[in-house]
């Protein structure tokens, strides 16, 4: 099989983490999404972000990429990002919207603190109508921290081996 790459945006680190585990698993590249203007990754400071993230979201914002992504290089891509807001962080529209996925294997991860996936594989699917959206899995922040290689192991082994 092919090198994946995962690709993965982390403000505390656990979607960070999740990534580097599907990544040692599975062979992956990994690879950053690193925003032009860095967040605040500092957990005392939470409010500070949880506002600036509504309102990228309330303003439809695009907030910027600062490194180029190896996508074209790969055809198996994973996706990982923190819940914010019930949804994914306003940086994956960007995301979605500066590379092509035609064609790719796209996986969807995220991390969160009940939400779920907030139905964004649905969303993933949309923005990327040309690649093969496979299913994707939700970690709660908490497992995420602790580590849950059994879990990956076997959403892994159910999706893509
Ligand atoms: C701005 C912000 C908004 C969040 N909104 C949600 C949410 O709507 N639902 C949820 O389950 N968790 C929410 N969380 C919790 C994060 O999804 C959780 O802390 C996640 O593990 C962070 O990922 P990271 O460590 O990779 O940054 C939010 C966290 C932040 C910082």
């Amino acid at each position: 099989m092919k090198k994946p790459l995962v690709l993965y945006f982390s403000v505390y680190g656990t979607a960070k983490s999740t990534a580097e585990e599907i990544a040692r698993l599975t062979g992956a590249d990994l690879a950053e999404i690193e925003p032009a203007v860095t967040y605040d990754g500092d957990r005392n400071r939470y409010n500070a972000l949880a506002r600036l993230a509504k309102r990228e979201q309330d303003e439809d914002r695009r907030p910027a990429i600062k490194n180029k992504l190896p996508i074209a290089d790969y055809d198996t891509v994973f996706i990982g990002y923190p819940m914010w807001w019930y949804t994914f962080p306003m940086i994956i529209y960007t995301l979605f919207e500066s590379y092509d996925f035609a064609g790719k294997t796209v996986i969807p991860f995220n991390t969160h603190m009940g939400s779920g996936d907030g139905g964004t594989y649905e969303t993933v699917k949309q923005l990327c109508p040309k690649a093969k959206v496979l299913p994707g899995l939700p970690v709660e922040m908490s497992d995420a921290e602790r580590g849950v290689p059994e879990k990956i192991s076997r959403w892994l082994e159910k999706i893509y081996y």
